[in-house]
């Protein structure tokens, strides 16, 4: 039976990466989801597969040398899938620190380990070892409203504190696929969508407000472009280049669907209102004068936009859900799991949201 060791399992796309791996693969994989548990990470988002004898959760930092070591010593891992970063953009230009720490010095430790368990001793690898890094768009910087894409070959251009530790991480992974043949792939992902985001990011942000009759906080003019996918065409991608990739590739993963942020919002709020029932009190305050222009985030990248060719072509794949039927599962999911977000909302969040948007 393979195992795979995934980072940030506890996290957005983690946790929908491990929902959607069980979905496919039932008992023939096993997974092994180490975690630190910092503000964005949330066991609840895993209950349903905890009890799995084929699942493992172990606490531990990315950045703790001895301990990721000691969980190769322990198990055979056949594929490493490396979620755990420092997520979110805002958070970065308040307190960078962070993102250098789990990003650059957690991806290093997590590729250092696995070559050290994985190397034979004439320099060449295990069979069937891969490492899969999964980075972001943002690298790439930003694009003119002009009908251009990210390419694999774009070269990088970080603008924010996050987007820098994630490129510094790919090029970490680049240094140990070409010093030592270390056999690994990158992936490049636009902006997800789906159930378990954390509200600390637009989309579920503008759903719980709205919601709530709180003012909806718009960067900027709105009029910023990013390429939303649904979060599990993401893990079917991931999934895909692990299964099909040429090792030492980079592939972009993003489905061809630009929306500027005040047309999110639009969205959202029209949907929420089509699928709320006619009798429920909360469609009272469900409207665009909740729509409040705020000062703009610092460095904010105009557009993002992912020319997915290249995955395409080489691995097959292509996204199956479309936005408009994305954003309702999303929205359903977040009507029927209105404790979670509750419970994510308390606490820290709190002061957060109160300092990040006085
Ligand atoms: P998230 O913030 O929701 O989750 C991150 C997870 O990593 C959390 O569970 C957190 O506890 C864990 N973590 C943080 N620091 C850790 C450490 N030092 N040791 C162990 N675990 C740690 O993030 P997400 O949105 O799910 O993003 C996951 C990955 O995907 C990140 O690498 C991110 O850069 C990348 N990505 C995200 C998007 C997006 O739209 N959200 C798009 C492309 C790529
Ligand atoms: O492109 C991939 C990236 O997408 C990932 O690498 C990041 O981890 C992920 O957080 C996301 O980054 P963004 O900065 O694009 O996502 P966010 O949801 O924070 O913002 C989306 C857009 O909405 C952006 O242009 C800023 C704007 N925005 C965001 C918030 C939170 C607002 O206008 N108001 C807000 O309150």
């Amino acid at each position: 039976m393979r195992t795979y060791l995934v980072t940030g399992g506890a996290g957005f796309i983690g946790s929908n990466y491990i929902h959607y791996m069980f979905r496919k693969y039932n008992n023939e994989i096993r997974i092994i989801n180490v975690d630190v548990l910092t503000y964005a990470g949330n066991l609840e988002n895993l209950k349903d597969v905890e009890k799995r004898d084929n699942y493992t959760f172990i606490k531990a930092d990315v950045c703790d040398k001895d301990a990721i070591a000691k969980i190769f010593e322990e198990n055979d891992i056949d594929r490493v899938v490396h979620f755990a970063a420092e997520s979110h953009v805002d958070r970065s230009i308040k307190d960078p620190e962070a993102f250098v720490r789990t990003n650059v010095l957690g991806t290093f430790v997590m590729l250092n380990c696995a070559k050290n368990a994985w190397m034979l001793e004439d320099g060449t690898f295990k069979e069937g070892k891969k490492f899969l890094h999964v980075s972001t768009d943002e690298v790439y910087g930003s694009l003119e409203d002009d009908g251009s894409y990210f390419y694999e070959t774009t070269p990088y251009d970080p603008h924010s504190p996050y987007s820098a530790s994630k490129a510094s991480s790919d090029m970490l992974v680049r240094a140990y696929i070409d010093t030592y043949k270390f056999p690994a792939n990158i992936t490049n992902c636009s902006n997800n969508y789906g159930p378990y985001q954390f509200p600390e990011k637009l989309i579920p942000l503008v759903i719980n407000n709205a919601l709530q009759g709180k003012s909806l906080p718009v960067y900027g003019d709105g009029k910023n472009v990013r390429d939303w996918l649904y979060v599990d065409d993401h893990a079917k991608g991931i999934d895909m280049v692990h299964e099909n990739g040429r090792l030492g590739e980079t592939y972009n993963i993003g489905g061809h669907n630009e929306k500027q942020n005040i047309e999110i919002i639009h969205i959202i709020l029209d949907t929420l209102l089509e699928m709320l029932p006619e009798n429920d009190p909360r469609r009272a305050h469900i409207s665009r004068d909740l729509i409040t222009y705020v000062e703009d985030r610092k460095g904010h990248d105009v557009r993002y936009a992912i020319a997915p060719d290249k995955i395409k072509a080489e691995v097959g794949w292509y996204p199956e859900t479309m936005f408009e039927e994305g954003i309702k599962k999303t929205i359903k999911w977040f009507f029927e799991n209105e404790d979670w977000m509750k419970r994510v909302t308390s606490g820290d969040y709190q002061a957060y949201y109160e300092e990040m948007y006085k």
